[in-house]
């Protein structure tokens, strides 16, 4: 059965380590808020991997070799593929993201910057098995950038990245962008921004939450606490309650639906792994890539990735 988001909540919230998923992060406020998160002088990935798509641009189109598809996973404004249009030169590009309003503008006017690419909008849920039954025959490149891999656990990855290798069907490949192990300074600044955005990107999932649920989460009540886990190689969000607090989860005012939190308590928001490079192209020839072309910055913090589906 289909979950509807508001079961979804609830069951995460009530489970015995309370999490809320970080696709709830992206409402209207809070996809503005990531894309300020992205200007800040401390969140290095966004900057990094524009700098290595703009020093080898050749070098991976060339790597990439005739694209007859681009799929673009989780596309929102779809600027970053959009950049590859001159070099990679797709015949057709479909946008894929959770949300369609947002995407078929941004689609519609990219069309009128390259008439000759055939153009698609689609919502999709990067959670679920992905199938592309209609282009089986065609090559196929799909591009998710920005880390976004890096909110899936190990496990979840490597389903991924088996999902992507087989439709590829032995003709087609990936380009993938990653966040890479680096000193915990670095890790630990780029979600503890001095200014607060990344603060307020968590805060504000509360707010979402409140309006899907009907819940009563009081952002007084919560402060944002972040930290890279070493063991487990990602930083780690939560929201800790500031005190006691107890939350009513929805607007029925039954007993099964409060909630008492103890200060300290918290509220995991988002996993963000970080791989090493060897673990990650590792990662992706278990999966069934071969072939694996590696960029990256002069630093070394960030991996742009194009690896061949196996014959
Ligand atoms: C969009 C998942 C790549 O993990 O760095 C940024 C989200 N969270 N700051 C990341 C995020 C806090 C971002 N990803």
């Amino acid at each position: 059965m289909k979950q509807t988001l508001l079961e979804e909540l609830h069951l995460s919230l009530t489970a015995d380590v309370p999490f809320i998923s970080p696709k709830f992060f992206y409402d209207d406020i809070g996809s503005h808020l990531f894309d300020v998160i992205t200007l800040l002088e401390e969140y290095y990935p966004t900057r990094t991997e524009q700098s290595i798509m703009d020093t080898y641009r050749s070098a991976i189109a060339e790597a990439v070799g005739a694209c007859d598809v681009l799929l673009d996973l989780g596309a929102g404004n779809c600027a970053k593929a959009s950049q590859l249009f001159n070099s990679i030169k797709p015949k057709q590009y479909r946008a894929l993201d959770i949300s369609k309003e947002y995407l078929e503008a941004a689609v519609a006017d990219l069309q009128k910057q390259f008439p000759h690419i055939c153009m698609s909008a689609e919502a999709i849920d990067l959670s679920l098995p992905l199938a592309f039954p209609d282009i089986a025959e065609r090559r196929k490149i799909f591009f998710f950038p920005g880390s976004s891999i890096g909110n899936y656990d190990p496990e979840k990855a490597d389903q991924f990245f088996i999902n992507i290798a087989s439709e590829c069907h032995g003709n087609g490949g990936l380009l993938i962008g990653v966040d890479l192990v680096k000193d915990h300074e670095t890790l630990n600044l780029a979600y503890n921004d001095p200014l607060g955005v990344t603060a307020a990107f968590n805060l504000n999932i509360l707010l979402h939450v409140n309006r899907i649920m009907g819940s009563n989460f009081n952002l007084q009540d919560w402060e944002h606490y972040a930290f890279f886990n070493e063991a487990q190689s990602r930083i780690e969000m939560h929201l800790r309650a500031r005190s006691d607090v107890e939350v009513r989860l929805s607007s029925e005012g039954t007993k099964e639906h409060v909630i008492q939190f103890k200060a300290g308590d918290l509220i995991h928001t988002e996993n963000s792994y970080k791989y090493t490079q060897d673990g990650f192209t590792e990662k992706i020839r278990r999966a069934g890539f071969d072939n694996i072309h590696t960029w990256t910055d002069p630093k070394k913090h960030f991996l742009v990735c194009f690896a061949n589906a196996k014959k």
